[in-house]
């Protein structure tokens, strides 16, 4: 099977290092097409990929098409590749807010993929949802799931509101966990910490409650419940937050991306 990855960028180069990792691409070399010049040529250097010039060169011939360019570059890498394609080819995009109904119709493609991928993927533990078109066989599925997870680990929706629904979650999820943490950074410093201990006390205190989180079936809530106790300072800091709504803020945030993604949709 030959896998091509349209546009090397952040998302793009992700998949195609995860997928370079796959026991399931032995004998072909990935291969890569992006638009930058520079880019290509760096990437040429690495033995694992082959890097085309030209989309023509290929396009064509590839079975897999791994879609990573911006949504608002998709228009015309549509109208450029449309007269290369074949009915046969499968296409997995990782466009946030573009629809398979949209990508079969620029496209004139039957398989279609849409995942939605998120950016801890870069360190091996993202999560991918994905949905397909009817077109896609199971078998064509189970092969896809293998590849997305290179990256991490997958969930299949079925349908593409769920996806524009993990948009809120997972896909821009990384950034409100950048978000609390930026802001305990903010408040250790103030508290005189210097920007190393700092960072140690927060990426700490993350690492720690993940792992209890992950090495344990008990909620979050229960967490909390065990270890702020009445009177205590832990109880004094989650009445603050209670207090604040912070749990209303934060959900109305997910569904603030969940609304975008959605909208995207529509102005596609
Ligand atoms: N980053 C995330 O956390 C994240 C999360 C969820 C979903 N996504 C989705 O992933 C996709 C890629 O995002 P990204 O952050 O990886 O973007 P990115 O870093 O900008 O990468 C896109 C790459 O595609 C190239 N490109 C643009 N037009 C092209 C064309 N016609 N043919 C070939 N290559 C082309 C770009 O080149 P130039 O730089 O020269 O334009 C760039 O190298 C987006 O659609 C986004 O919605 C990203």
């Amino acid at each position: 099977m030959k896998i091509l990855l349209i546009g090397a960028g952040n998302m793009g180069l992700t998949y195609i290092e995860g997928m370079a990792t796959s026991p399931l691409i032995t004998k072909n070399k990935l291969r890569i097409y992006d638009i930058d010049p520079k880019k290509r040529e760096t990437l040429s250097k690495d033995s694992r990929f082959d890097v085309f010039d030209n989309l023509e060169d290929c396009l064509p011939s590839a079975d897999l098409v791994f879609i990573a360019v911006k949504p608002y570059h998709s228009d015309e890498l549509f109208e450029q590749i449309k007269p290369m394609l074949n009915k046969n080819q499968i296409f997995v995009s990782l466009m946030a807010g573009v629809t398979i109904e949209s990508i079969q119709q620029k496209l004139g493609a039957e398989k279609v993929v849409r995942a939605m991928p998120n950016l801890p993927a870069k360190v091996g533990k993202g999560v991918t949802s994905y949905t397909e078109s009817e077109a896609v066989s199971k078998v064509e599925l189970i092969l896809i799931r293998s590849l997305l997870d290179t990256t991490g680990t997958s969930i299949h929706v079925d349908t593409e509101n769920f996806i524009d629904a993990s948009t809120g979650i997972s896909g821009s999820g990384p950034a409100y966990v950048f978000y609390f943490m930026q802001s305990m950074l903010e408040a250790a410093k103030k508290m005189g910490f210097s920007d190393f201990d700092s960072k140690v006390l927060v990426s700490n205190t993350f690492e720690g409650a993940i792992e209890l989180f992950n090495q344990n079936d008990i909620s979050p809530k229960s967490w909390i419940d065990k270890v702020a106790s009445k009177g205590g300072t832990t109880r004094a800091a989650i009445d603050s937050m209670e207090d604040n709504n912070v749990t209303q803020l934060i959900q109305d945030a997910a569904y603030a991306a969940f609304d975008r993604a959605v909208e995207m949709g529509k102005e596609d």
